[in-house]
């Protein structure tokens, strides 16, 4: 019988330190994620925007799927629990937003602001404002505004426009073609969501296949949608009319990377994933990790309301580096920071390359993985556009800090639980932005 591994929540003002002092002690079980943030986004918006009733199952209720019901619930739609596991969404009809009396506020979350930005610029004659919190007020949202402003929005902000807080007075927008520099499914989503609203084909090429949510979803509810594959161009015809769906969100695979991770460095470890979302579009990280020799079986794999489910069984194994670029980077850009965690107990030097949009998440995540992880004992040198971690390194416990960044506290969570000693990771709340019970799985995973 191993002593167990002790995890502990100081709670001072707004803030939590989550104090990790590990044993070693080997995780087993079952477990769930909860829903698919990116999915529970999508549901609460084209819920709203639709005619009639949508009923979203296994919704994510965490800040950011907070924030987008809020802005929607201040233009006119009503959202309401209906108990621990469905939502309801009684929606408004596209066009039919109404102006709302305040800022909308997106707290720290940048798929609500972008993709709200392209149904609100597409309202004709209603104006709005947006802000954020103190990151989302930094984050660039120029990539969005300027092929916007191509359609003929008007969008005011600071920095040329291209800094939260915005304004925005909605206009009947024209359809363009455009060629997204980046591959990002929120630029992608704010374009089809504008196009919505827009008489005619809207179309949207992106350099790499980003995560195709938004695409599943708008069918789903009716509108007219075709896909290129070649190309990676999804075009849309509006103006379209959307109607009231059943909604299943699946787990979150972001949020069960921390468990896979966790299952695969700690020895002895045996751990179950259920009901994980496994979207080629988001399976980036399980290619990864089986490169770095991680034993990782999909288990009753189904498709559930349009998505790929599957229960995720992880093993531990000895891990080896690997090399994660180029087009596989859309597909686990948020998995980013919890491999980096993978790559430093794995043997050889594992290179992260063409990732530069982690410098302009939640948090600079080059910066803030390297330095978080480095205090602990980590060799990990930043890139320009990634890193480079030397692996088979064995961590110590230290005080670490999210700098508010979700993912970034619940990698360091992971990392401390095959350190040394104890580890503090201050600003830990911060996780409740997409997964509000990670500690009590964290406790459920290492029982006492
Ligand atoms: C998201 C897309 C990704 C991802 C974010 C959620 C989405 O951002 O990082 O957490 O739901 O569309 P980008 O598309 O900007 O890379």
């Amino acid at each position: 019988m191993t002593t167990p591994t002790s995890i502990a929540l100081k709670i001072t003002d707004q803030q939590h330190e989550l104090i990790i002092k590990s044993t070693g002690q080997a995780l087993h079980g079952r477990i769930r994620v909860p829903g698919d943030k990116s999915i529970s986004h999508r549901s609460l918006m084209l819920g709203a925007l639709a005619e009639g009733e949508t009923i979203i199952h296994g919704l994510l209720l965490g800040e950011d799927p907070r924030s987008t019901a809020e802005c929607f619930r201040a233009m006119g739609a009503t959202i309401s629990k209906l108990n621990a596991e469905e939502v309801r969404v009684n929606g408004i009809g596209l066009g039919n937003l109404q102006e709302p009396e305040d800022v909308l506020n997106t707290g720290n979350s940048g798929t609500t602001t972008r993709l709200m930005l392209g149904i609100l610029a597409s309202h004709p004659g209603k104006f709005f404002t947006v802000t954020g919190d103190r990151s989302i007020r930094s984050r660039p949202m120029s990539r969005v505004v300027k092929p916007l402003q191509q359609m003929g929005a008007q969008i005011w902000g600071r920095n040329e426009n291209s800094l939260a807080p915005l304004a925005i007075q909605g206009q009947a927008l024209k359809p363009i073609h455009y060629h997204s520099p980046i591959a990002s499914a929120q630029v992608k989503s704010c374009i089809l969501l504008a196009g919505l609203m827009t008489q005619g084909q809207t179309t949207i090429t992106e350099p790499a296949l980003s995560r195709d949510h938004s695409e599943r979803m708008l069918r789903a509810f009716g509108a007219e949608l075709s896909v290129d594959s070649e190309t990676n161009s999804v075009t849309i015809t509006g103006q379209a009319r959307l109607k009231g769906q059943t909604v299943i969100v699946p787990g979150d695979i972001s949020s069960a990377a921390f468990w896979l991770v966790a299952g695969a460095i700690v020895p002895g470890s045996d751990l179950t994933i259920e009901n994980v979302g496994v979207n080629p579009t988001r399976t980036g990280v399980l290619e990864a990790l089986a490169q770095m020799g991680a034993d990782i079986a999909l288990e009753n794999q189904r498709e559930v309301a349009g998505e790929p489910v599957a229960d995720l069984r992880v093993r531990h194994s000895k891990l080896k580096a690997c090399t994660i670029a180029g087009d596989l980077i859309p597909r686990l850009i948020d998995e980013i920071p919890i491999l980096a965690v993978a790559a430093t107990f794995a043997e050889g030097t594992t290179v992260i390359r063409d990732a530069e949009e982690l410098r302009v998440k939640e948090s600079d995540r080059i910066t803030i993985t390297a330095t978080q992880l480095n205090l602990m004992g980590a060799s990990i040198t930043e890139l320009p556009d990634g890193m480079e971690i030397v692996g088979g390194k064995s961590l110590r416990g230290a005080e670490v800090d999210s700098h508010t960044d979700h993912r970034i506290a619940m990698s360091l969570a992971i990392a401390a639980l095959n350190a040394t000693g104890v580890t503090t990771i201050h600003r830990a709340e911060a996780a409740a932005i997409s997964y509000p019970d990670f500690t009590a799985t964290l406790q459920q995973v290492t029982p006492e």
